[in-house]
């Protein structure tokens, strides 16, 4: 997050997204175009049942962990205060390469939670034939 995205949001201001571009009113939606209301309306919906169950879920394994290894914990909170320390937010990106241990970390509670094992189910809307299979739509 740059500075000026860190000033907005201490503000009680996101930076302009989807939502603040006008949709045009129900029934003069443009046939050809993907952006209208029922559109937004699912991109939402998907971004926030998409986004909460999952990082909540992740997170709850990682905290039990953490409590189950203190060493652990005493290591990746070492490595955030060097990296990041108290007067600033986190920034993803940037301190992701400055944090190698809290990152691996990550990934083994995201291994060993393994919160979706089978994936989300996925249809086709024909059927298709790929690389020599056919994967019949279901009707
Ligand atoms: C630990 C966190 C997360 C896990 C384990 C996770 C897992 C997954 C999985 C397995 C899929 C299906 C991929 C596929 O179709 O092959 C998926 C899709 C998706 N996820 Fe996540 N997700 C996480 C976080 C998030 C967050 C934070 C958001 C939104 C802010 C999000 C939004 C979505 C959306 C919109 C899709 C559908 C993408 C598409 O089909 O085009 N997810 N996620």
């Amino acid at each position: 997050m740059g500075p000026q995205q860190q000033s907005y949001w201490s503000r009680g201001k996101g930076s302009p997204s989807l939502a603040h571009v006008p949709t045009p009113p129900p029934g003069q939606e443009d046939p050809l175009s993907h952006f209208h209301m029922d559109t937004l309306l699912m991109t939402t919906h998907n971004l926030l049942f998409g986004g909460t169950e999952t990082v909540g879920t992740t997170l709850r394994h990682a905290f039990l962990a953490l409590m189950k290894y203190p060493k652990v914990q005493a290591r990746v909170q070492e490595e955030i205060d060097l990296a990041v320390g108290g007067a600033r937010l986190p920034a993803a990106l940037e301190d992701r390469s400055t944090m190698p241990y809290t990152d691996r970390v990550i990934h083994q509670v995201q291994r060993f939670a393994d919160i979706i094992p089978m994936n989300l189910p996925h249809r086709v809307t024909r059927d298709t034939a790929f690389r020599g299979f056919l994967i019949p739509k279901v009707r």
